[in-house]
């Protein structure tokens, strides 16, 4: 059976080795959709993997501001109204502005739980609504979400909000045969990383196609045998 494979975030970094990944995998995926604003770097990512997959797989680009719930709602009804059901969703787009307690803006946090939190959780929901059976989906969230890291209050609270949701959506998506998998990545070199940690080397840490490599396990049939709770990716 062909399965339609959505992955947030997917203009670079992880979501896009994800997204690579993904098209090149042998877990029957027909359509990868790859969600992000536009950019020029999504353009020249989302040419080159079109160039290199050819006819082997279909790839669909919806550009869209996850942190606008409006826009996130029409784009959703409008992937669905053109590919139907979405098999696999990875919930992969974050985003992050590391400050002190003292400096925290209202607006940025509410935009950190818009993107980081609110938009997998309408994803989810509207898709369901719509009437989507989902396989598998994978939240990614973080170690920092794990434990709260100084510097990093919005960040580190939206990523704990990620774990806990994805424990109330394993337990009440398991009567539709949905696996609902929470994946939390250590440091990766990303621009997202190099935003939490300006000064580091990308060279000595783990690499986006690393985590990605995970991901398409927990998405395929070996994933069903791991323990869920909370999958933790790290050197
Ligand atoms: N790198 C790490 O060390 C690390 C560790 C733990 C967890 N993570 C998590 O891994 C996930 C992927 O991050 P990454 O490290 O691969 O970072 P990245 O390379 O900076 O990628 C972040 C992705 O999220 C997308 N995104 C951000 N804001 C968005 C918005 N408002 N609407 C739509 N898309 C948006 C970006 O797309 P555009 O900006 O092009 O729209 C980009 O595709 C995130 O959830 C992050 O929190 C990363």
């Amino acid at each position: 059976m062909s399965k339609t494979a959505l992955i947030t975030g997917a203009s670079k970094g992880i979501g896009l080795e994800t997204a690579h990944r993904l098209a090149a995998s042998d877990l029957d995926i027909t359509t990868v959709i790859l969600m992000a604003r536009q950019s020029d770097d999504f353009d020249a990512n989302f040419a080159a993997l079109d160039a290199e997959m050819g006819d082997s797989v279909t790839l669909v680009r919806s550009i869209v501001d996850v942190g606008d719930r409006d826009a996130l709602i029409v784009a959703i009804g409008e992937l669905y109204a053109a590919h139907g059901t979405i098999h696999y969703l990875v919930n992969n787009a974050g985003y992050t502005n590391p400050v002190p307690i003292h400096q925290v803006d209202f607006e940025d946090f509410e935009r950190t739980m818009a993107v980081n939190v609110y938009a997998p959780f309408t994803l989810v929901q509207e898709l369901l609504h719509l009437g989507n059976r989902f396989d598998v989906i994978v939240n990614i969230a973080s170690t920092a979400g794990i434990n709260g890291r100084s510097g990093w209050l919005t960040y580190s609270a939206s990523k704990a909000a990620v774990i806990n949701m994805s424990e109330v959506m394993r337990d009440e998506l398991k009567i539709y045969g949905t696996r609902v998998v929470c994946l939390s990545p250590g440091r990766t070199a990303t621009a997202l990383r190099r935003v939490l940690a300006p000064e580091e080397d990308p060279s000595t840490i783990m690499q986006p196609q690393h985590v990605a490599q995970v991901i398409e396990t927990m998405l395929g049939p070996t994933g069903q045998y791991v323990d869920q709770q909370n999958v933790i990716v790290r050197q």
